[in-house]
């Protein structure tokens, strides 16, 4: 088989067999198809598309090009979940807990937060102590405990995709349907769960900004997950605002502990009860939507979603006393309210310019080598539908330096209001199977 062929076939918008696919990935995980030969078939890919089939195959080559985990000798089904990323997204700290204390075990792998969006490891050390480098054999055997870990990803997982998300960066590659869904399954595949959730974002601060393109990268990554025989779902979620009202490691920490008490944002408990309703259902713990949020509800009132996050930090050698009192978690020096210098409804609260702002005051990073300061952040105090007076607080921000005039500025831009009353939409816009 010549590669040159392959990619002749994809730019005269043919599909590939197999097999071709099988070469490419294979080519590409050992190094034996050169980069120029990959960016260019990547383009094809990323202007002529693929069907059903051929992205299913992708994913799967993609999936056996490394590590797949053995989550068989645990016992029960295996669920896991996976969101497209956003701003304020601290949801499995929150839904982890949930499920579990119903009788779910999730062994999730999750990732670290790049530009405006955070991520869940970095939160999850913003605990003293927290470790999130667990062997396979400590991981599995935490889960069949306590039902629930998270740990950053184990072993040599989707080589392929570490290679190819590198060449689609710098070729204009990334914002391909195909590519998405098959490096995003690629890995939920390899992480050897049974069922898997998927939290499509939409919006201003998500990698979809339309619930259309949304809709399409879940269907597609549903479609993957049908061929290959794992119950897949997703949700489609609205990104047009920061999830719950807080941005920034440790306050985010806060805001889970809050409301696995029963204590959160309406929107947050809301996504995270219906993320909890759709997993109990898949793993066959509740019959309907009905059962699945009684059973959430009575874990949540009970105490039992609170105690099982104790648990888990516990088991993860975190400091514990740092969730029962959140006070102790690492603190910035500094915390200032905001205020509104208009009146109006706030039409919009631009997610990703408030995620780069809470980068800049350390809670993110800008390149991959930066540090975290776990103790800064952005708490909204308004959010997207209210009416706002001037001088009312839009936001306290927690800092451990000077709010430049800069930041100041780019702050007050991600803030736009009407003098007509603004709806606001539902968190979830859509569940699809
Ligand atoms: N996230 C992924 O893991 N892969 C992509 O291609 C895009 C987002």
């Amino acid at each position: 088989m010549r590669f040159l062929d392959i990619i002749e076939k994809k730019k005269n918008k043919e599909r590939l067999s197999d097999e071709e696919i099988q070469f490419f990935i294979d080519g590409v995980t050992d190094g034996s198809i050169p980069d120029y030969q990959i960016s260019a078939l990547l383009m094809a890919i990323r202007l002529n598309g693929m069907d059903e089939d051929e992205t299913a195959k992708l994913a799967e080559a993609m999936m056996h090009s490394g590590d797949v985990i053995d989550l068989s000798d645990i016992e029960g089904v295996k669920s896991d979940k996976h969101s497209t990323g956003g701003v304020g997204d601290k949801t499995s700290l929150a839904l982890g807990p949930m499920v579990s204390a119903c009788g779910l075990k999730l062994a999730k792998m999750s990732g670290r937060g790049l530009g405006h969006t955070g991520g869940t490891l970095d939160k999850l050390e913003s605990i003293e102590g927290f470790n999130i480098s667990l062997t396979e054999e400590d991981f599995k055997r935490q889960v069949a405990d306590i039902g629930f870990a998270i740990i950053g990803q184990t072993g040599d997982l989707v080589p392929a995709d570490k290679k190819l998300y590198a060449l689609r960066d710098v070729t204009g590659t990334v914002d391909s349907i195909p590519l998405i869904a098959s490096s995003i399954m690629s890995k939920k595949l390899a992480s050897g769960s049974d069922t898997i959730l998927l939290d499509v974002k939409f919006g201003e601060g998500a990698f979809m900004h339309t619930v259309e393109d949304a809709r399409r990268l879940a269907k597609a990554m549903i479609s993957i997950g049908k061929k290959l025989g794992k119950d897949t779902k997703a949700m489609i979620t609205d990104m047009n605002q920061p999830l719950g009202r807080t941005i920034g490691n440790a306050l985010e920490v806060r805001e889970a502990v809050d409301t696995l008490k029963g204590e959160g944002p309406e929107d947050f408990t809301e996504l995270c009860l219906t993320a909890g309703s759709i997993m109990l259902i898949q793993a066959g713990k509740a019959k309907d939507r009905d059962e699945a949020l009684a059973m959430l509800e009575e874990a949540i009132q009970s105490g039992k979603a609170y105690q099982k996050l104790e648990e888990m930090v516990a088991y993860q050698g975190g400091n514990v006393e740092q969730i029962k009192n959140t006070e102790l978690l690492p603190q910035a020096k500094f915390k200032t309210d905001l205020k509104s210098k208009e009146e109006g409804y706030l039409a919009d609260i631009h997610s990703m310019g408030l995620g780069i702002s809470a980068m800049k005051l350390g809670a993110g990073r800008e390149k991959k080598e930066d540090r975290i300061n776990y103790g800064v952040g952005i708490e909204m105090k308004a959010k997207k539908g209210d009416y706002i007076k001037e001088g009312d607080t839009l936001a306290t921000i927690y800092h451990d330096s000077d709010l430049s005039d800069e930041w100041l500025a780019e702050f007050y831009e991600t803030f736009a209001y009407s003098d007509d009353k603004v709806e606001r939409g539902p968190i979830v816009e859509e569940i699809l199977e």
